[in-house]
């Protein structure tokens, strides 16, 4: 069976005092937790994340990393230097970098290889605007992403890849796609895994969703067939909110 992991994104949010005050705080909450507890937070905040989330169950995760190992790269942060730090997870390609930032899927295909030669598990984010939800492409824009995300990866390193589905317009919007429609989506990606690497590797796959989760509707979410958990973003900024979704499965 699959594991699931709750992962916090907290975007360009929280400065280090808050940072080490948030996971003091977390850290009890979560304790008992069964599955996976990560937090993605910025660069500035890693180090001490690190050293406030040692001995818990807490892993820390990046937002972002660059495709390049080292050199003239002015602002950029690579791969080792996450890694030499003791940063465990990195999300890639997600829809604001993309959107934002111009991040295309041949630089988001090169940085997930570059997290697996340095250790690092990436948390790759897929997911459609809402014209391409209105055209009824989903199910092509997200199978397109995630081919090319994982592109030339060895089958073993497809197994460790986290995917999350997130649809944009379900992102910080208050809009959450129905526990069915985010079942649906992510059942099509992994269908398409076992179409090219096989059924064993899709089973093995863990594919989170996100897209304004919320202590309310984790549980209904996270308890669908292939939903393995969640990204989260604004509601991982409140201690209490986000101790509650990681804890849905002690939920009443
Ligand atoms: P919200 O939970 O704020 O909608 O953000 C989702 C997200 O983008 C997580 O990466």
């Amino acid at each position: 069976m699959r594991k699931k992991v709750i992962a916090g994104n907290w975007k360009m949010n929280m400065l280090p005092n808050e940072a080490i005050g948030f996971i003091t705080e977390l850290t009890p909450l979560v304790k008992s937790a069964t599955h996976d507890v990560v937090l993605c937070v910025p660069y500035t905040d890693l180090f001490y994340a690190l050293l406030t989330a040692q001995n818990t169950n807490i892993r820390i995760g990046a937002q972002n990393m660059s495709q390049y190992e080292k050199g003239a790269y002015t602002g950029e942060i690579a791969a080792p230097m996450l890694k030499s730090i003791g940063v465990s997870h990195v999300i890639i390609g997600h829809s604001e970098r993309r959107q934002y930032f111009n991040e295309t899927d041949e630089a988001v295909n090169e940085k997930v290889k570059s997290a697996f030669n340095h250790g690092l598990e990436p948390i790759v984010c897929v997911g459609e605007t809402l014209e391409q939800r209105e055209a009824g492409k989903v199910d092509e824009v997200i199978t397109s992403q995630m081919q090319k995300a994982l592109d030339g990866l060895t089958t073993e390193q497809v197994q460790k890849t986290i995917l999350a589905y997130e649809p944009i317009w379900a992102i910080g919007t208050g809009k959450t796609a129905s526990k069915e429609d985010a079942n649906e989506a992510i059942k099509a990606i992994r269908n398409k895994i076992a179409e090219i690497y096989g059924q064993m590797t899709a089973d093995s796959v863990i594919i989170l969703y996100g897209g304004s989760v919320k202590s309310t509707n984790a549980k209904e979410l996270f308890e669908m067939s292939d939903i393995d958990g969640g990204l989260v973003g604004g509601a991982s900024l409140k201690v209490e909110e986000f101790s509650k979704i990681v804890n849905y499965d002690t939920q009443k």
